[in-house]
């Protein structure tokens, strides 16, 4: 109940700094598009966690948002160009028609554009940090997102599509396309509240554990999922031909292994005691989700 609470707290905090940051009106129509997507909801998983993760070294979460929020646009427009024909072809995202559908693969690929962009100025736009460690902080989240990490990540889910690989591959592909920005949002957050070196990579294989296990689950829920939970369609997976936990171990196997990383990634916050409740508990809700 507690946690409810501090979730509920935090994502209005994320939403109305979305919505305040977002044109409402610019001088084309690709704010219209930016805005039906960044603010139609979605669980904002990655900003949470950059502020709790800031909350596990003993400073406030709040004083974080700009980056927290640039995370969540890189995010948004990730989602945007995965849903395009040419990529997965989906209908529905976080319970509505995806944007091109509304505003037609042109317009759709250019609010992601914007919306990638958008998040490099709002990022810059962060206070009560130290511009070195800003500038610091800005260039991972640009390594994460890009061709070393969630870019990348979605070639080779592209590439892995119609034929069985490897579970090294499989690991290689989960943690870059959505392990990656996993490590931007739990690092960044570690950074700019002054996590010393051992702290930092304590916190960065949490990250990529929890970033690996998020994966895995998002592959179940494409299985056994409620598309009205959800808001996106179930099946998505299959009809594509991908290669998943699903497909490589079953079901079973995949919540099996999916079980383990949590607990791994649990065992690496023992250091940061109570502070790191509410990662914990982000954690577990990563680890129970429906949608
Ligand atoms: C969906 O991400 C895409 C993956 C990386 C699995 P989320 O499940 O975080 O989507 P939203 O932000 O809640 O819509
Ligand atoms: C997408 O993975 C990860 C991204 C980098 C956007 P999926 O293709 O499995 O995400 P969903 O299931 O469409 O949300
Ligand atoms: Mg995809
Ligand atoms: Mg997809
Ligand atoms: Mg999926």
């Amino acid at each position: 109940m507690e946690f409810e609470k501090y979730y509920e707290d935090r994502k209005k905090l994320i939403n109305s700094f979305l919505e305040k940051r977002i044109a409402a009106k610019g001088i084309s129509k690709v704010d219209e598009a930016m805005r039906y997507s960044l603010l139609a909801g979605g669980k904002r998983i990655r900003p949470l966690l950059l502020m709790a993760t800031a909350e596990a070294i003993g400073k406030n979460g709040y004083n974080y948002l700009p980056v927290a929020c640039g995370l969540e646009m890189i995010h948004t427009y990730s989602l945007i160009h995965d849903d395009l024909p040419l990529m997965d072809d989906d209908d529905y995202r976080r319970g509505r028609l995806t944007n091109h559908k509304v505003f037609g693969d042109a317009m759709a690929l250019l609010a992601g554009d914007a919306l990638l962009t958008l998040a490099f100025e709002v990022m810059l736009e962060q206070k009560n940090v130290s511009p070195d460690v800003l500038i610091e902080t800005v260039r991972e989240v640009a390594m994460c997102a890009g061709n070393f990490g969630m870019v990348g990540g979605q070639v080779l889910d592209m590439e892995a599509e119609g034929r069985e690989i490897s579970l090294a591959e499989l690991n290689t592909l989960h943690s870059a396309k959505t392990g990656a920005l996993f490590v931007a949002a739990v690092r960044s957050g570690a950074r700019l509240a002054g996590a010393d070196a051992k702290q930092l990579l304590a916190l960065t294989r949490y990250a990529e554990l929890t970033g690996l296990a998020f994966q895995i689950i998002d592959d179940i829920l494409d299985v056994e999922g409620n598309p009205e939970e959800m808001g996106k369609a179930a099946g998505s997976d299959a009809k594509r031909h991908k290669s998943t936990y699903v497909t490589a171990y079953t079901l079973v196997g995949a919540k099996a292994f999916a079980d383990k990383t949590i607990n791994e990634a649990l065992a690496c916050l023992q250091p940061f005691g109570d502070k790191a409740e509410p990662l914990k508990e982000i954690t577990g809700m990563i680890c129970s989700r429906h949608n």
